[in-house]
């Protein structure tokens, strides 16, 4: 009985924190303050500048499996208003929402992929950005799918 007593003894002074340990061997909760330090001039997030160049014009070429990307995407994100042919007759327009033009208009068969994209990119109007959710490549393969409804880009 003695025995376990000082056993259990020994095991509780073992737990007991003795306030001799190295400084590095005790995990610390406290949170590390840094003092405050500016960006060095000319700082870019990682892969920044390649989303960047990735969308500077020409693009990459219109062949048919950018076409073919460019038509499964823009069923995806922009014909539940657009419509499957662009004429502004999406699903979600059915449902209330304020219709969008038709890609058939004369100003927006003078736009060119570029401006496409950047409407992809930040939006326009009432329509909100797409650049969370579409990579830049996947915005010029749209861009040249809807030329292309626009019958103003041939099937390559
Ligand atoms: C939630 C509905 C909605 C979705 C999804 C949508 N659009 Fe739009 N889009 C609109 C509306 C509404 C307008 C008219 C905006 C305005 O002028 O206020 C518009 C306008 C446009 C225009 C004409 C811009 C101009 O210069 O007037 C283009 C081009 C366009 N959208 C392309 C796209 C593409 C490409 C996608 C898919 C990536 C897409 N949209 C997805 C609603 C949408």
């Amino acid at each position: 009985m003695r025995l376990a007593i000082g056993l259990v003894g020994l095991g509780l002074l073992a737990a007991c924190d003795t306030g001799t340990e190295e400084r590095n061997a005790v995990a610390s909760t406290r949170t590390v303050q840094r003092p405050y330090q500016a960006l060095p001039p000319g700082t870019i997030a990682r892969g920044a500048a390649a989303r960047q160049a990735a969308l500077e014009p020409p693009g990459p070429e219109p062949t048919p499996q950018l076409l073919a990307r460019g038509e499964e995407r823009f069923r995806v994100f922009c014909s539940p208003c657009h419509g499957i042919g662009g004429r502004g007759d999406g699903r979600v327009v059915s449902r209330g929402f304020a219709p969008p033009p038709s890609y058939r208009e004369e100003r927006l068969r003078g736009l060119s992929p570029e401006q496409i994209v950047q409407v992809i990119t930040h939006g326009k109007g009432r329509m909100f950005p797409y650049a969370d959710r579409v990579l830049p490549e996947e915005r010029w393969a749209i861009a040249h799918h809807v030329k292309r409804l626009q019958g103003l880009e041939e099937n390559p």
